[in-house]
């Protein structure tokens, strides 16, 4: 007779099997959780996009974003001391320009914000914390469009590679370790690879925004940075329906000369993180981008979900899923939750 069976249950002529297999074994106390534990963030996972506005007095809070700020040129230094200080991985510098045209002229002259934030940020923290400022032309174009538009209003791709390879030139030129190409022009990684060994920057690293979707997600990204965007971006980022051009793009990337590969949005999109991870033979980065903050947020501060176990959750999951590097606007609450 089967001794667990409950009182009052009648025994079958033969008692069905014990379980052989026992999972719960290795998860009853937290000392055996800790051992078998297979993925853990660490701070250096984690870089942290920061936005500074030109001319700005006072730090101000982004009201899609609770908690992330547009910083003023003095407040981004501190940041990036506190980002070192906490140990990131390192830091990403989005800036918001006070004057926008159509070609996105302040991204390429030395004095334009973004160069002279890339600048000071890495006078400030030297070589302890690797400094990526965006090169990308969406924040200084009136329009809005990471491109240069044609008369019909099309992003043309290669008048687009000439003003990336400019911005490149400038923003190595100003220090930055890590360029952050989010463009999502054909082509870009090796143009600006080109350009810049050309101009003497063979060190300047490239991040390759490989897999970048037209998402949903960015959508505080655009209060942020004060987007004026026009239409959409669907023309150039990728159609969230498809995989296997994502498998195209990252191996563009690579071929073309990239260092870092990222998939972004990070959470919908963990499956093109996993083959990414199985692809390729570099680091593998994730965005977890403004809506994907916004949702844990938002559902937090009304009670609905539990904030800290939701922020190390969902970076696990994409750490599992294969992305040594995650971007993330959560990264310096993150550090403190995982010490
Ligand atoms: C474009 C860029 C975007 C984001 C990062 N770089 C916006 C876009 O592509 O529309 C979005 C990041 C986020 O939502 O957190 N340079």
């Amino acid at each position: 007779p089967n001794p667990h069976l409950s009182p009052g249950t009648v025994p079958s002529a033969a008692a069905p099997p014990l379980p052989t297999s026992r999972p719960r074994r290795l998860r009853r106390t937290p000392g055996l959780r800790n051992l078998v534990s297979e993925h853990r963030v660490h701070p250096a996972n984690l870089v942290w996009p920061v936005f500074v506005k030109e001319g700005l007095r006072e730090p101000r809070e982004i009201s899609s974003l609770p908690g992330v700020m547009q910083h003023t040129r003095d407040s981004v230094r501190k940041a990036a001391v506190e980002a070192a200080q906490l140990g990131l991985g390192g830091i990403m510098l989005f800036a918001i320009p006070e004057h926008r045209d159509a070609i996105g002229s302040a991204a390429t002259t030395p004095d334009g914000i973004l160069n002279a934030v890339t600048r000071e940020v890495v006078a400030e923290v030297g070589d302890a914390l690797p400094v990526i400022p965006d090169l990308c032309l969406d924040e200084f174009t009136d329009h809005g469009h990471c491109g240069v538009p044609r008369a019909d209003g099309s992003i043309d791709n290669d008048a687009t590679l000439a003003r990336y390879a400019d911005m490149a030139v400038a923003l190595a030129e100003s220090g930055g370790d890590v360029l952050g190409a989010s463009g999502m022009m054909d082509g870009q990684i090796g143009y600006v690879r080109s350009a810049l060994d050309a101009a003497g920057h063979t060190d300047t690293a490239l991040l390759a925004y490989a897999a970048k979707y037209a998402s949903a997600w960015y959508g505080p990204f655009r209060e942020a940075v004060e987007s004026q965007l026009q239409g959409d971006r669907r023309a150039y980022q990728q159609d969230p329906a498809n995989a296997t051009e994502a498998l195209r793009e990252i191996d563009a990337d690579v071929a073309e000369g990239a260092d870092i590969i990222m998939v972004k949005p990070a959470l919908p999109y963990l499956d093109i993180v996993r083959a990414a991870a199985e692809r390729v033979h570099l680091p593998v980065a994730a965005y977890q981008v403004s809506g994907e903050y916004a949702m844990i947020t938002a559902s937090a501060d009304r009670g609905w979900i539990d904030r800290k176990a939701a922020i190390v959750e969902s970076l696990t999951a994409i750490k599992r899923a294969g992305a040594g590097i995650i971007a993330s606007y959560f990264a310096p609450e993150a550090a403190h939750l995982l010490r």
